[in-house]
């Protein structure tokens, strides 16, 4: 047989395997085919509502200020001892302030939180109503400060069920642990109880079951998919791990389009990102039906690693690239604690996946794609992946499900970290009312805002010569805003939109109140609160 027919069967042959490819959510694993692990993380301190703190119990004491809050838990000579220390250390129960004793009494250690936040010298009308008390940072730093301590422990001193709920929350927030990959470690962090004591047990017990539980989960669930490697997180796993959460959940529909129905559709911005990948990219498209009237639509970025594909990034920091995705898990936390919570509210959210390599057949710099609506992009750089995904994810969402409003949420690019830093996200938005009620819902949650700008002038940052844009160009315009263009070019006038650039927030360097070192789920709790606000009329 000539040469040049032995490759044309070949080619045949391949080309027939691609007409005939599995069913929509086949996905075989591509790599060594070990599990890196088959255990889950160590498991963390459950938490209980009680009137009364547990004798036996070591105590974190919530302070509004230096005064030692009436709490039952403390003997009269128990509450002496304190004071004195309280004095002797000038302990002022300030936000993020810790005392640790020990040998008072019978309890195995007694920890003071501060809770009193400062008033804010911050952003336009900070005025005194913004100081308050943050049972949650209270919470959350105190648990992290004792890992360590093998007590059941009790938390003492919030007023309300409402405060009691917050301490639950941050004490969840602030306790997770990624450690599912350590075989080697000789004490596991703490796992004995704690218990949430207060006037209003039964009053807090309900708000958390109700609703702080399903967040503080949802958060959870977040955090396991971005700290996950890449190795065992690819397109199809996400899918099949975020459909396992929604198992048994009422009201929800989910839909995942592989990349033959995407290509049908004309999707060709991601499966073009994805086809340097053996690892095949999906749509992942779930619906929550709690309310009346069109959804709120949530699309997240969802790279289960960026390389930078054929323009290849330097190999400092690529780690944190299995992290991309951190958006798509974001849409799918908000939407899971919203449909756990039986909200009366409608979300469609939409996570575009795709891993973004490099290979033979990766895209280069110069092609041209199609998106789904007809529009198409000039490729300049294959590492300006997210905004491809995205393009076709709200394009199809906005067809397809109609929503009244379209929030769009990506670690986009690295330029908004150094434009704002790592306490803000960066919020893009066409129209004041959307970017107002962003804000407002940043506030509420505690996941900050910071508006920049989406100047008209920097949309010719994206004009192309032979497309109708490019994904990405020398100019003088900032380069989140060019990015925050992008997308927009994709989203009718006509839909209030939203962009929310996470890249300098999804990953802590170092620990936070409510977030460890690592994986911060940033995006469900603001989300979730946006949501909960905000339905259609
Ligand atoms: N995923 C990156 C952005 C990123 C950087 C996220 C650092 C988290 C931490 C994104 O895909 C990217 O590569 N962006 C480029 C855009 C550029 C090529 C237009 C960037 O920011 O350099
Ligand atoms: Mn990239
Ligand atoms: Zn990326």
């Amino acid at each position: 047989m000539p040469k040049s027919t032995i490759s044309r069967l070949a080619m045949f042959s391949a080309l027939s395997a691609l007409a005939f490819a599995a069913p929509t959510t086949a996905q075989s694993v591509v790599g060594s085919g070990v599990p890196a692990s088959t255990v889950s993380n160590s498991t963390e301190r459950p938490i209980a509502f009680a009137d009364q703190a547990p004798a036996d119990a070591g105590l974190i004491l919530l302070m509004q200020s230096a005064e030692l809050p009436d709490i039952p838990a403390l003997s009269p000579a128990e509450r002496s001892a304190v004071e004195t220390a309280i004095a002797s250390a000038d302990f002022k129960g300030k936000a993020g302030t810790n005392l640790k004793l020990r040998g008072i009494g019978d309890r195995p250690l007694i920890m003071l939180a501060g809770a009193a936040q400062p008033e804010k010298a911050g952003p336009e009308d900070a005025g005194p109503e913004d100081a308050g008390l943050d049972w949650k940072s209270a919470a959350g730093s105190a648990v992290q400060k004792l890992m360590k301590e093998g007590s059941g422990l009790a938390i003492v001193g919030a007023p309300d069920a409402a405060a009691m709920a917050e301490a639950a929350l941050g004490l969840d927030l602030g306790q997770y642990r990624f450690d599912r990959y350590q075989t080697d470690v000789e004490t596991a962090p703490a796992a004995q109880s704690v218990t949430i004591a207060g006037p209003s047990a039964s009053a807090a017990q309900a708000l958390w079951n109700n609703r702080y539980k399903h967040l503080a989960d949802s958060v959870r669930m977040v955090r396991d998919l971005q700290s996950e490697p890449a190795n065992t997180l690819y397109p199809q796993s996400f899918v099949d791990r975020v459909s396992a959460a929604f198992k048994g959940v009422p009201n929800i529909r989910i839909e995942v389009l592989d990349e033959a129905a995407m290509r049908k559709m004309n999707m060709g911005a991601i499966v073009g990102v994805g086809q340097g990948s053996p690892r095949g990219s999906r749509m992942m498209v779930v619906s929550y039906t709690g309310g009346s009237g069109a959804p709120l639509a949530l699309a997240g970025k969802g790279i289960t690693f960026d390389t930078g594909g054929i323009s290849i990034k330097p190999n400092k920091g690529m780690w944190a690239m299995k992290a991309d995705m951190s958006g798509a898990a974001a849409v799918m936390g908000a939407t899971l604690s919203l449909a756990k919570s039986r909200a009366s509210v409608n979300i469609v959210a939409v996570a575009a996946l795709a891993e973004n390599m490099p290979g033979a057949n990766a895209q280069r710099p110069g092609d041209v794609v199609r998106t789904y609506g007809g529009k198409t992009i000039e490729i300049l750089s294959t590492d300006a992946e997210g905004r491809l995904v995205l393009a076709d994810a709200v394009q199809y969402v906005a067809d397809r499900y109609k929503p009244f409003a379209l929030v769009d949420i990506a670690t986009l690019t690295g330029s908004v970290g150094r434009a704002v830093g790592d306490q803000y996200a960066g919020l893009f938005a066409r129209e004041d009312e959307i970017a107002d009620r962003l804000l407002k819902a940043a506030e509420d949650s505690g996941e900050h805002l910071w508006r920049l700008p989406l100047h008209p002038a920097y949309a010719k940052a994206i004009r192309s010569d032979i497309a109708d844009v490019k994904n990405s160009g020398v100019t003088d315009a900032p380069g989140a805003s060019a990015g925050a263009h992008f997308i927009g070019y994709f989203v009718d006038k006509s839909m209030p939109w939203a962009h929310l650039d996470i890249a300098g927030v999804d990953w802590n360097n170092s620990a936070k109140p409510l977030t460890p070192k690592g994986a911060s789920g940033f995006g469900v709790r603001l989300l979730d609160q946006l949501a909960r606000d905000w339905t259609a009329r």
